[in-house]
């Protein structure tokens, strides 16, 4: 086991979930103390069995990532324990399409709003601030190629997904120079178990794995991509 994160603390929004979980255990992997968020009590319980020996290292906090209080308090807990958050990173998303931006009904467009822009500015000023006194810090947050591909029957996902790269490449411009880094990752089509039921005929082989994808959090998250700022990464291989 790497220990790049030894000593780091991380919080994984979404750390249970199909992306979020691959990058919280590649996180307890590499040494760091990790808090992820979660709604869904059996999916923490599973995620917090497989962890194993690392569990030791992994809390759990059952909140909505849009509720801007419930989330300042789940960061001020983290700083409590730790007295420190090095990490990040915004893995809550969802995904809505195939309807024409008038055939979709409006409360799908503010859901889109609500889960993919509102969770990562809650979550940001959250763990910013706490950055900010610290002097150091990474902020990852998961936007999706469709914040630049914008198809047919998408227009509130990729305006949601378009919004939320401009509110982090401006909140990138806010810090700059602080020590704080904030980016963004652009993955399309992950290979989730969640896909694969949705997709069953698709062909899977060439869907960026979850794990190959946590890399390039760690990454990000780490000291060694020091130099990278502002940026959306896309990280969608040959899909
Ligand atoms: N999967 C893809 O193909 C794909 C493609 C492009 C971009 N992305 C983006 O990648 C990110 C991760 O995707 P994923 O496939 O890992 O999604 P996922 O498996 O659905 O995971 C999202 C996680 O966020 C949690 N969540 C949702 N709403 C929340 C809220 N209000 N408060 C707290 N937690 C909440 C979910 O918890 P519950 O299960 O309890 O709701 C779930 O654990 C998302 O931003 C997604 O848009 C995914």
């Amino acid at each position: 086991m790497s220990a790049r994160f030894e000593g780091r603390v991380v919080l994984v929004a979404g750390g249970t979930g199909g992306l979020g979980r691959a990058a919280s255990s590649a996180f307890l992997d590499e040494g760091a103390d990790v808090a992820v968020t979660y709604r869904n009590q059996p999916e923490w319980e599973a995620f917090q069995n497989s962890a194993s020996a690392n569990a030791v290292r992994l809390q759990g906090h059952e909140v909505d990532v849009t509720d801007e209080a419930a989330v300042t308090r789940v960061v001020e807990k983290i700083l409590l324990k730790h007295d420190r958050l090095d990490a990040m990173v915004n893995a809550v998303g969802a995904y809505a399409g195939g309807l024409k931006l008038w055939e979709m009904e409006t409360k799908v467009f503010e859901q889109m709003l609500h889960l993919n822009l509102r969770s990562g500015y809650v979550l940001s000023r959250a763990a910013v601030r706490a950055m900010l006194r610290q002097g150091r810090g990474a902020i990852v947050n998961v936007a999706a190629k469709a914040a630049f591909d914008h198809a047919a029957g998408a227009s509130a996902y990729a305006a949601s997904k378009a919004a939320a790269v401009a509110m982090l490449d401006a909140l990138a411009a806010d810090v700059k120079g602080s020590g704080v880094r904030v980016n963004t990752i652009l993955p399309s089509i992950i290979d989730t178990e969640a896909n694969r039921k949705a997709m069953p005929k698709a062909d899977f082989s060439k869907w960026p794995k979850p794990q190959d994808i946590a890399r390039v959090i760690l990454f990000l998250c780490s000291d060694d991509a020091k130099v990278i700022h502002g940026a959306a990464i896309p990280v969608y291989g040959d899909s």
